[in-house]
């Protein structure tokens, strides 16, 4: 229970940071975290700013609702998510506005929509960031999709939609999805600047 209480507490503090700095807006994003006996969830239609750490949603094993407030629509995101990287902790779903550009200029099915340009990306997000097709926010349809993409991936773009990221920790998926953030702005800054130098394929691989 202690580490239940703890990671209530942790999410909101760091939903309110994310909220604070622009990378959620409104009631935009979503967070899940595993636990020993289940899941924590943003309840849906709540601000990452204003979470009551005593009415995160809870869910079982299973994914059932256990207690809370009513889970995020896209539960399905993160169950996908969760099944398919047992190393993954917890999961970050933004709108945050550069990667969401990107989201919505990249081709579903292209891997690597954001060049490496700077070496934390690289270590924080990883080689690659399939784009998912773009499916209405909580259809339980993407499921499929999210988890092939997931197996092979730490992070992911979903169509005109925005990004998803995991991590082994809450603090390492929150560190992971400003780090995409901030990569998307500046691959935006610089797309088409004559000279842009990206990583060597020799300095990627020695950061995986
Ligand atoms: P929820 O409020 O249900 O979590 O949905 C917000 C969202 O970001 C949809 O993608």
């Amino acid at each position: 229970m202690h580490e239940e209480n703890a990671a209530r507490l942790l999410l909101a503090t760091l939903g309110k940071s994310l909220f604070e700095r622009g990378y959620s807006v409104g009631s935009a994003g979503n967070i899940s975290v595993r636990l020993p006996d289940g899941y924590l969830m943003t309840p849906t239609n709540s601000c990452l700013g204003r979470l009551d750490p005593d009415r995160i949603s809870k869910l079982a094993p299973d994914w059932s609702h256990l207690a809370g407030d009513k889970p995020s629509k896209e539960v399905f995101l993160h169950r996908a998510f969760l099944t398919a990287r047992p190393d993954a902790g917890a999961i970050v779903h933004l709108h945050s506005t550069y990667a969401t550009a990107i989201a919505c200029l990249a081709v579903p099915g292209d891997d690597a929509p954001i060049p490496p340009l700077t070496p934390y990306f690289v270590m924080r997000v990883g080689r690659r960031l399939p784009v998912i097709p773009y499916y209405r926010p909580g259809d339980g349809a993407m499921e499929p999709a999210v988890h092939a993409a997931a197996l092979t991936a730490r992070a992911l773009l979903l169509a005109n939609h925005g990004p998803v990221v995991s991590g082994a920790t809450l603090t390492d998926a929150v560190h992971a999805a400003e780090e995409l953030e901030e990569s998307a702005k500046l691959a935006l800054l610089l797309r088409g600047i004559p000279g842009l130098r990206r990583l060597s394929a020799g300095q990627v691989e020695e950061l995986l």
